[in-house]
C-alpha cells in the first residue's frame, strides 16, 4: 500500500484483492463459515485522504454517494475503535475516492478498513503495536487482516488469519495479469455464505500454491477454484453469461473463476498482451464498461 504523508495530512491507497483458490471447510458454532483461500492483492485501488480535524470528531465523505456513510461506514468503525483502542481523542476528516466496485468479492470496503487503520495511525502518531492493528481489523472484518500483510497469502479460520507467502529470489514470477469483469449486479456476501454446503471432502490449498511458487500459468490456471461460485450462481443466475464469456477465452486464458462471494470474475493471462487482447474482445461481447486489465505484483512492499 502507498502511503504518502503531506503537509495537510495523510493519502493512502486501497487496493483490492482476488481470490485464486477459495474452499469452505466447514460452518462454525458462530455462524461463520472456516476457510482456505489464497488471495492476491491487484492495482486496482481506492484512495484515503486524512486530515487531522480540529473539532476531534470523525467525519467522513465520498466521492460516490451510494456509500454508507456514519456508522454504517467500515472506515468510520475503524477510526472509532483505533482511537478508542488507543485512549486517543484526536479527529479526522476522511474522504475516500471509490475506484473500486462494491459487493463485487474485492475486498474493497475491507482494503478501505485496513488502510485507514494504518493510515489514522500514522496520523495520530500511535505506534500501535501490529499484534494490535491486527486484531482490531480481524474485529472490522474476516478480509481486513489481510491487507495488512503482504501482497500475497493464505488465509485460514474465517478469513483472519494471515500467512504471508513469499515467492523466492528463483522465481521468474513477478507479476500475475489478469482480465477483470464487474457485473453491473453486486451479491451479498451473507447471502452466498448462507447457501454455501461444506464438502465432505475439502481440496486443499497445495496445488494451487505450488503452481504459483512454480510460476506455471498453466496449471495455476487449472487450479483456479471457488467453492462459492454455485451459491452466487443460484442467487445472481446472469452470473453464468459473464463465467461463459470468459470461458470463451480459454485457451487465450490458463483459467477463469469468480472472485470471492462474487460477483467479479477474473480470466488469468499469461502475459499483458494477453490481458488486453481478451480484455477487447470481451467488451466486444458484454459492453462497455465491465471489463478491465489488472496486475498483481507478487513482491513484497510495505503494507
Ligand atoms: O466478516 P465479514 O463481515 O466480512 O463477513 C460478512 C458475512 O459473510 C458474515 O456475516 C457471514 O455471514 C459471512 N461469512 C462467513 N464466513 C466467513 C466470512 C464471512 O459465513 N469466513
Amino acid at each position: 500500500m502507498i502511503v504518502e504523508t503531506t503537509a495537510d495530512g495523510v493519502i493512502r491507497s486501497a487496493p483490492a484483492k482476488l481470490n485464486l483458490f477459495l474452499e469452505v471447510l466447514g460452518r462454525r458454532a458462530d455462524g461463520y463459515h472456516e476457510l482456505e483461500t489464497l488471495m492476491v492483492r491487484i492495482d486496482l485501488a481506492d484512495t484515503l485522504h486524512l486530515r487531522p480535524a480540529p473539532t476531534g470528531a470523525i467525519a467522513f465523505s465520498c466521492d460516490d454517494p451510494t456509500v454508507p456513510t456514519g456508522e454504517a461506514n467500515l472506515v468510520v468503525r475503524a477510526a472509532e475503535r483505533l482511537r478508542q483502542a488507543r485512549g486517543c481523542l484526536l479527529g479526522v476528516n476522511i474522504h475516500l475516492c471509490k475506484k473500486i466496485p462494491m459487493q463485487a468479492g474485492l475486498g474493497g470496503g475491507s482494503s478501505d478498513a485496513a488502510s485507514a487503520l494504518v493510515g489514522l495511525d500514522r496520523l495520530w502518531e500511535l505506534q500501535t503495536p501490529s499484534d494490535q492493528l491486527a486484531a482490531l481489523a480481524g474485529g472490522l472484518g474476516s478480509d481486513v487482516p489481510f491487507f495488512l500483510h503482504s501482497p500475497v497469502a493464505v488465509c485460514r479460520g474465517r478469513g483472519e488469519r494471515v500467512e504471508a507467502v513469499r515467492l523466492g529470489p528463483s522465481s521468474s514470477l513477478r507479476a500475475l495479469w489478469f482480465v477483470l469483469v464487474c457485473p453491473p449486479f453486486g451479491l451479498s456476501t451473507a447471502a452466498v455464505f448462507g447457501r454455501v454446503q461444506a464438502p465432505s471432502r475439502p481440496r486443499s490449498v497445495g496445488p494451487v500454491l505450488e503452481a504459483l511458487l512454480r510460476g506455471d500459468i498453466d496449471a495455476l490456471g487449472r487450479e483456479l477454484f471457488n467453492r462459492l461460485e454455485g451459491a452466487a450462481g443460484e442467487i445472481q443466475p446472469a452470473l453464468r453469461a459473464v463465467r461463459s464469456a470468459l470461458e470463451a477465452q480459454q485457451p487465450a486464458l490458463a483459467g477463469t473463476l469468480m472472485s470471492g462471494s462474487g460477483s467479479a470474475c477474473l480470466g488469468l493471462a499469461h502475459d499483458e498482451e494477453a490481458a488486453r487482447r481478451a480484455a477487447d474482445r470481451l467488451t466486444g461481447v458484454l459492453g462497455p464498461g465491465l471489463v478491465r486489465v489488472v496486475r498483481a505484483d507478487l513482491e513484497s512492499s510495505p503494507a
